[in-house]
């Protein structure tokens, strides 16, 4: 993903790099003081931070790069790089992150 990446046991791991290591159009699962979230940065390379537990029973979301969305593995709700809900049965948006640029986070590995 950059410069930063490494494989380690043959996952990728992004250590000690910031959502805004990802490329344009690109998004990951990152952890982010401890949690996980979820990051993504778009063609003018804004940031969209978020919480990955699913508005509808709490399951994580997962980033689906073909589509760029957050697909939720239990019951298939699926939402925008900005969390808004495009298919339910989950009603709400993913709940966004206030992310900081000075603060630390690493890519969880898959
Ligand atoms: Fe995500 Fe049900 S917990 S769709």
């Amino acid at each position: 993903i950059d410069v930063a990446s490494h494989l380690v046991e043959g996952k990728l791991e992004l250590v000690g790099t910031r959502p805004e290591a990802l490329l344009k159009g690109e998004g990951a699962v990152i952890q982010w003081k401890g949690e996980r979230a979820g990051a993504y940065k778009d063609e003018n390379g804004e940031l969209y931070v978020l919480d990955t537990t699913c508005t509808h029973m709490g399951c994580e979301v997962e980033w689906n790069s073909a589509e760029h969305s957050w697909d939720c593995p239990c019951h298939g709700s699926r939402f925008s790089y900005d969390g808004h809900v495009m298919e339910g049965p989950a009603k709400k948006p993913l709940k966004k992150i206030a992310y900081s640029d000075t603060d630390e986070v690493r890519h969880i590995p898959e």
